[in-house]
């Protein structure tokens, strides 16, 4: 099999989250990202791999200020269009696909209303690739849909969207508790 960006695919199906970021003059912006995750608890860091072809990169660079919201299933055609369409190309593109935003508490960047989680972080450090970068985010703030977060996991109501690959997404079932 030949190496390219598509074998990073074995990887999926992972949960999707939306990031978004403020650049230095005020504007907002943010796009789907599945290449997320925790690296430390306490204090709580996490890491988002982003192209640095991203509008979303750019802002980020500038303030360093982002939320990172988790989403659920039923937002799959909002978040497939976050993360097909630049920001480059539509202006307010949160807003004109139809996410509702609202103030953060910490940073000034706001987070999405309906998703099942955010994170409010600040850029700590970056280690660039040839094609995206992985960021390292301070969590400053998290915030759980507690109806969705029962016993410190996801309810499988909570239907966490979830990647597959392309245009195809998914959400968790058939939870198994191991005893
Ligand atoms: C489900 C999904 C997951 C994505 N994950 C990532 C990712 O982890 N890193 C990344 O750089 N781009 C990812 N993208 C691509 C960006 O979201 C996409 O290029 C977006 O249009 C960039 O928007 P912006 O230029 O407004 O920041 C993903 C796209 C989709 C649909």
């Amino acid at each position: 099999m030949v190496l390219s960006k598509y074998v990073a695919r074995i990887m999926h199906p992972r949960p999707v989250s939306v990031i978004i970021g403020m650049s230095r003059t005020g504007e907002i912006n943010g796009c789907s990202v599945s290449w997320f995750m925790p690296v430390n608890v306490d204090p709580f860091i996490f890491s988002v791999s982003l192209s640095p072809e991203r509008l979303t990169y750019s802002y980020i660079k500038e303030t360093k200020e982002v939320t990172l919201n988790i989403m659920p299933f039923r937002s799959v055609e909002k978040v497939h269009r976050a993360g097909s369409i630049s920001g480059r190309e539509l202006k307010n593109k949160l807003v004109e696909l139809g996410f509702e935003l609202e103030s953060s508490s910490i940073v000034r960047v706001p987070h999405i209303k309906d998703a099942l989680a955010y994170v409010e972080g600040i850029l700590i450090n970056e280690l660039p690739f040839r094609d995206h970068s992985l960021m390292v985010f301070k969590g400053l703030k998290v915030y759980v849909d507690e109806r969705y977060f029962r016993g410190n996991i996801f309810t499988e109501d909570a239907e966490v969207l979830l990647h597959v690959g392309g245009n195809t997404y998914a959400k968790p079932s058939n939870y198994a508790r191991v005893e």
